[in-house]
């Protein structure tokens, strides 16, 4: 049973609200980038306070910050883990890749999320969470489709990657999630 895997898509795809089914029904380690910077950011800590601006303009936090995040949480699980939101660039990818080789557990599978973009912004302009507003959304689609859509390729090419339609019911991209990855 596959239990190292990576959920990825544009914004508002569906992958926390999918992550989120699926680490619950299969006990893995939701490891989701956007939620561990939004607690850092309601810490009020220096470091919240310096990604809040960041993600409110819908850029990409700073890669070593968010790779220090991630790093502790794989080192100290024992168990299986889903990464949603991260790798978001070649380097996040690369970094993953040295640090997963290191610990000796490899991605077993990447999960694609597909939907048309005009879904997308409909959906979360519903959402409203802070950087839910068109100018920001369509910030975050150009830097989806410039720095994080190249690792589609990346992981196809390493013959793991599952493409799922993410424009039906969350229960039915649910089921086509558990067939894709063979459950
Ligand atoms: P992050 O929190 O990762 O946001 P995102 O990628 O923009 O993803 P979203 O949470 O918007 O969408 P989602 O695909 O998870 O969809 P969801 O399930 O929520 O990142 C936020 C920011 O943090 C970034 O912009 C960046 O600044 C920073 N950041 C995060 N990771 C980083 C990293 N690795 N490096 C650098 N910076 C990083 O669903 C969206 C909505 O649609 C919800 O309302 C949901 O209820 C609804 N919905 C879901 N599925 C369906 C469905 N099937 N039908 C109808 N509605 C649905």
């Amino acid at each position: 049973m596959k239990k190292k895997l990576l959920f990825l898509g544009p914004p508002g795809a569906g992958k926390g609200t999918q992550a989120n089914l699926f680490c619950k029904k299969y006990r893995l380690d939701h490891l989701s980038t956007g939620d561990l910077l939004r607690d850092e950011v309601s810490s009020g800590s220096v470091l919240g306070l310096k990604a809040a601006e960041i993600m409110n303009k819908g850029e990409l936090v700073n890669d070593e910050l968010v790779l220090s995040i991630v790093e502790g949480r794989l080192v100290n699980n024992n168990g299986g883990w889903l990464l949603d939101g991260f790798p978001r660039n070649v380097n996040q990818a690369n970094a993953l890749k040295n640090l997963l080789d290191k610990i000796n557990q490899p991605l077993e599978g990447v999960v694609l999320i597909k939907i048309a973009n005009e879904h997308l912004i409909k959906r979360l302009l519903g959402r409203g969470r802070q950087d839910d507003n068109e100018e920001v959304i369509s910030n975050r689609l150009q830097i989806y489709k410039e720095k994080t859509s190249p690792l589609i390729d990346l992981y196809s090419q390493q013959g793991i990657l599952e493409e799922i339609d993410g424009n039906a019911d969350i229960d039915v991209v649910f089921s086509c999630i558990e067939r894709a990855l063979g459950r």
